[in-house]
Formats: structure tokens, C-alpha cells, sequence
């Protein structure tokens, strides 16, 4: 029988489910993510491609041999918690259909199907590691000591799943295999369901970035210590949360958001010494996201001196606003029937090579147009419908 995205996806329905958040949680090296790349392996290999994983860990499937200036399409496997089902395997699945499309219509032409690791930087914190260690974006150093929330550094996450630590890092040689990238992804807003079609080509990306703020006060007894006694950052921490809102309102176009907030040691009678959030702010204008993420600095140093708390913030990534090559766009969206140009408040590894190599997207209409979140959907019409145009978006590019 010939796969089609939607039992392609069908296979993985059951692999990292999480019944407590919902959805799926498929950390990058977890149980759940290896077997979605096994799964990726075995159906690239029943392809007759030559998989390979390179040493930062993207997995490679070659049509018509490994070298320069191929033709690559791919996405990723790992999720955020509690995600939903096509963030990252939908543009997987499509890569494989279309594969299956281009050699019944005969295209030749050297091409690969890549898959990213950690690109949601949801266990090691900064999305995007793959795309960003192949391209030089991240100091192999500070990649290598990243440490998920169990203390295991990426170096260890890396040596386990049989890669050397030592080599993770720019790979100028693995870059100059890719001539074309395009990555198919779910749409992550309405915006194909506004315009009632199921395909855009994406213009842009928000620039976005993602900041620690630590406050720090005194971890004291919930029971004993006054009101009037207290230090607690977890005061301060929820009034941020409140002025992050209010001070990104006060910005056209900004997007601020706090999802993460962990209080140490995180006891029900305990004052906390110590709560870390995790500031993600979004906006089309560098210098506008700057300015934000410094009144927030602000705000929080004056929010914990008020409690008599201290407040710290460290910057752990940033990705500038990112606009695709025009030309490559427009080319693509004249083969796919005059597909809507979108852009997109989300990162992606396509954002990371753009930089490097031309580089274009495809979204698919989601009707529910949520996503990080199990209520992401795609209809299965849709999912075919994107995998063709995948298809007829590589097969254009391969015919150059
Ligand atoms: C990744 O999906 C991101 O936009 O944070
Ligand atoms: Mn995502
Ligand atoms: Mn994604
Ligand atoms: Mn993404």
C-alpha cells in the first residue's frame, strides 16, 4: 500500500502520548524522539535512501547519492510539552510522501530528507541546537554544557546516542551539501483558514528570543514567618507576569509571554528562595524586541527590590527576524497555484539556514489554528494536499 501523510501518522499516534498534559511530550533524545527517528530510518531505508546521521546529530536521507547542492526537505521530531501532533513530524511525513511522488513522476536529481534535532529547545532551552551547531550559530562549548532539567548536559545526551561530544559544531562540509532547503510545517495561526486555501509559502519569521529571569529572596516556613517578615519572589515573580503582559500590550506587534516558572524548592509550606521564569518575547524590529526585553529587565530588578527580593536576567537565545528570499519565494508560490505568502510569529531550523543556504517554507492549514498545544490539527485532505505541494515545490527546484 502507498503511504500517505496521514498513515504515516497514523503509526506514530501512540509514541510519546503524555495523559497528564495531553498531547505529546517527545523531548529530543527521549525514549519517544528515538523511536520517532528509528521510525523515520526504517522508512527512509525502505525508500532505498542513504540515511546517515552527520556529528551533530541530523539525520540525513539521500536520494541519488550524498554531495553538494542537493535539493533537501525535513523538519523535526522532538515536541514541546504537552504538544501537538504535527509540529515537526507533519514536515517529516510530507518529505517521505513526496519523495514517493517525485520518483513516480520520474524526477531525477540529487536530494535528502533532513531531520533536526532539538529544534523546540525544549530539554536543553535553546530551539533550533542542530540547525544552529551545523551553521555556526551557537559556540559548540555553550551547546555542549546545556543541562536539561535532570542535569544531564547536551555533551552527555550527545556521547549516549553514539555521537562524540568533541566533534559537535560548525560542519561547513555537511552545509555545503544543501543547495535548496525547504521545510513544510503546520500553520500555527489562522491564517489559511481565513484565506480559505490550504497552502502558503512563508515570507517571514519574528525575531524572537528567550531570556532567564532568577528571583532570588529568603526560602522560609510557610506557617511561622509574617506576613510583614517575608522575602518571597514568588510575589515578585507573579507581579512580573502581570507587567510582562502590560508593558508588551504598550508595543503594536509584540508578543511577551511567561510559560515557564519554577519555584526552588517548590514546597506547598515553603516560601520559595528562589523562583527562575522564562521570558519569550517576539517583534518584527530587533531593536523594538530589545527595548521590550529591557523594560522587563527593569521592571522585574524594581518589582524584587519592593518585595526585598533580587532580580537577575541572562539572555539564552535570540534569533533576529528572519525574511525569506523573495525569489525563491514568489517561484514557489506561482508552481503552487498562486499559494498566499504568510508570516509567522514561530522559529524554525528554515529560519537558521536562511542565513546560509536559500531557503523557503511551506505552511499547511490548521483549522484550529493552535499550536504548542494538543488541539493542533490538520484535516487529512489538507495533509495530501501539502505533501503534493511539497512534491511540486522540489520537483520544480530539482528541474531547475
Ligand atoms: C518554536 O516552535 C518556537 O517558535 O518557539
Ligand atoms: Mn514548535
Ligand atoms: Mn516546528
Ligand atoms: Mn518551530
Amino acid at each position: 500500500m502507498t503511504d500517505t501523510v496521514s498513515s504515516l501518522l497514523a503509526e506514530i499516534a501512540d509514541v510519546g502520548t503524555d495523559p497528564q498534559r495531553g498531547g505529546y511530550t517527545r523531548p529530543v533524545y527521549s525514549g519517544a524522539e528515538l523511536d520517532l527517528r528509528s521510525w523515520f530510518v526504517a522508512h527512509a531505508q525502505k525508500r532505498g535512501l542513504d540515511v546517515e546521521t552527520d556529528r551533530n546529530g541530523i539525520i540525513w536521507a539521500w536520494h541519488g547519492g550524498v554531495g553538494d547542492g542537493a535539493v533537501v526537505t525535513g523538519s523535526h521530531l522532538d515536541s514541546v510539552p504537552g504538544g501537538g501532533a504535527y509540529d515537526g513530524p507533519l514536515g517529516v511525513a510530507s518529505a517521505l510522501v513526496a519523495f514517493d511522488q517525485l520518483g513516480v513522476r520520474g524526477v531525477a536529481g540529487r536530494r535528502a530528507i533532513a531531520v533536526f534535532p532539538e529544534e523546540e529547545g525544549a530539554r536543553f532551552g535553546v530551539a533550533c541546537l542542530g540547525s544552529r551547531l551545523l551553521t555556526g550559530a551557537i559556540d559548540p562549548d555553550r551547546a555542549r554544557s546545556l543541562t536539561d532539567t535532570d542535569g544531564v548536559t547536551f555533551a552527555e545526551a550527545a556521547r549516549r546516542n553514539g555521537l562524540d561530544p568533541a566533534h559537535l559544531g560548525p560542519d561547513a562540509e555537511t552545509l555545503a551539501r544543501i543547495g535548496t532547503f525547504v521545510e513544510l510545517h503546520v500553520e500555527q495561526g489562522r491564517g489559511l483558514v481565513d484565506l480559505e486555501r490550504p497552502v502558503a509559502v512563508a515570507s517571514s519569521i519574528l525575531g524572537h528570543g528567550r531570556w532567564r529571569i532568577a528571583v532570588s529572596g529568603e526560602g522560609n516556613h510557610a506557617g511561622t514567618t509574617l506576613m510583614a517578615d517575608r522575602r518571597d519572589p514568588m510575589v515578585a515573580a507573579a507581579l512580573l507576569v502581570a507587567e510582562v503582559r502590560r508593558l508588551a500590550r504598550a508595543v503594536p506587534d509584540a508578543r511577551a509571554t511567561v510559560g515557564r516558572l519554577v519555584p526552588v524548592p517548590g514546597g506547598t509550606n515553603v516560601i520559595a528562595s528562589r523562583v527562575d521564569l522564562w521570558l519569550d518575547v517576539r517583534h518584527p524590529d530587533d531593536a523594538v524586541t530589545r527595548r521590550l526585553v529591557d523594560e522587563v529587565g527593569r521592571a522585574a530588578r524594581g518589582l524584587a527590590t519592593e518585595e526585598g527580593c533580587t532580580a537577575e536576567m541572562t539572555e539564552e537565545s535570540f534569533s533576529s527576524t528572519v525574511d525569506f528570499d523573495p525569489r525563491l519565494r514568489d517561484r514557489l508560490a506561482d508552481v503552487l497555484d498562486a499559494a498566499p505568502r504568510l508570516g509567522t510569529g514561530a522559529g524554525h531550523d528554515a529560519g537558521v539556514l536562511k542565513d546560509h543556504v536559500p531557503t523557503a517554507m511551506l505552511f499547511v492549514r490548521n483549522p484550529t489554528g493552535v499550536s504548542h498545544a494538543p488541539a493542533e490539527q490538520v484535516e487529512d485532505a489538507d495533509a495530501e494536499i501539502g505533501a503534493a505541494a511539497l512534491a511540486d515545490s522540489l520537483e520544480t527546484l530539482l528541474r531547475r
